[in-house]
């Protein structure tokens, strides 16, 4: 094939170690730091039409709904436009009541699933602007879009999306600075945004450091057949995420919730053999997290916590600890992810199941 494996045992290990130089190519050209903002070469919208909007649909399907999630926290945080995320599938055929104003974001790594690519015809026949979050050049939904922005995160071949999870994340943010600065948010605001986004390739290549502690929790839980994956707030999204990648490549069964929210479900399933995964790095839920980790513990659940490095007292509660950089909190997913992805290929590696290729998945989904 063309893109080769450089060295790697698999493209996903491959595209994994790829993110700081992804996440370069995603910001690159577009932090303008004299004005605290971020550029775009194609929304293809008027500056009138970009400052109306007053309701952004965000809609995708797979780790692309999972990044949506995150660019929701983010938009509406750092702009206060009101967003819903709506699975493409879903969105195509609900017919949900849209302002007039509002704008639809269709995310997407190859740009051809058909759902989403439907979803994006149906809301454009409304007459609403549709752009596109894309990374493959000239594909359908890039096409079809009125204009866009694409990851620039060059091929991405395992099956199980990962570089370009982390890119989709940084446009989404680069987004959200956009919009925020179109509106209520600060120029000091917006340049530590510019300067948090700038030190995250560094902190990513930090987060890679990890890769042998990941395979050592993964051979020790490699025999699991349930798992656990416990987040909240910008951290919801990356639990999603990181129980999506070890359910694809590694079958085993995996689901992720907010972390307070598995008391109504999910804590049933808790015993010695289901670890739960933790993304517990500082922040204002950070002693509510701890205290879900204890209800974990107290029931006899084994726990894996991603902290950050100025943790002591996950550490102290958790069987097995995870350290990325400590990081913005909306940047938190983008370095926490990593770990979570390389536990999943590890874990997939163990039990000899084919990580870029895994059974009944396709790459993209061009049949409804
Ligand atoms: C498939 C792939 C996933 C991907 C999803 C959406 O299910 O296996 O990795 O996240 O499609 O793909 P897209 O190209 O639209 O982001």
């Amino acid at each position: 094939s063309q893109v080769e494996l450089a060295g790697f045992p698999h493209y996903m290990l491959k595209e994994i170690f790829e993110q700081p130089e992804t996440i370069r190519a995603a910001m690159r050209g577009r932090l303008d730091a004299d004005q605290a903002t971020a550029v775009f070469g194609g929304l293809n919208l008027s500056p009138q039409q970009l400052r109306a909007v007053d309701r952004i649909v965000l809609t995708a399907c797979g780790t692309s709904w999972h990044s949506a999630m995150l660019g929701e926290y983010m938009l509406e945080a750092f702009a206060r436009i009101p967003v819903e995320v709506e699975y493409a599938s879903e969105l195509r055929y609900r017919n949900p009541p849209l302002t007039r104003d509002t704008l639809l974001f269709a995310l997407t790594q190859s740009g051809e699933t058909i759902d989403t690519l439907a979803a994006l015809r149906e809301v454009k026949r409304k007459g609403h602007p549709t752009l596109a979050i894309c990374n493959v050049v000239g594909s359908s939904i890039a096409r079809e879009a009125d204009g866009g922005i694409y990851l620039h995160a060059g091929p991405e071949i395992g099956v199980a999306s990962t570089k370009a999870f982390t890119s989709q994340c940084v446009v989404l943010a680069l987004l959200s600075l956009y919009f925020g600065r179109l509106r209520h948010l600060s120029f000091e605001a917006g340049l530590r945004i510019i300067e948090e986004l700038r030190a995250l390739p560094e902190q990513v290549e930090q987060a890679l450091d990890t890769n042998n502690i990941c395979r050592q929790v993964a051979a020790k839980y490699s025999s699991a057949d349930n798992f656990l994956y416990l987040g909240r707030q910008y951290n919801f999204p990356t639990a999603l995420e990181g129980a999506l990648k070890l359910k694809e490549i590694s079958y085993i069964h995996a689901e992720g919730y907010p972390a307070a929210e598995m008391k109504h479900g999910p804590i049933a399933l808790v015993d010695e053999n289901t670890p739960s995964v933790f993304i517990v790095p500082h922040g204002p839920v950070y002693e509510k997290v701890l205290s879900n980790m204890e209800e974990i513990k107290a029931r006899g659940g084994p726990v894996i916590a991603i902290v950050d490095e100025h943790d002591s007292r996950a550490a102290e509660l958790a069987d097995d600890v995870i350290s990325v950089p400590v990081v913005a909190d909306f940047a938190q997913p983008i370095v926490s992810v990593v770990p979570l992805q390389l536990l999943a290929y590890h874990i997939a590696v163990l039990r000899g199941c084919d990580v870029d290729k895994p059974r009944n998945l396709a790459k993209s989904v061009t049949v409804e």
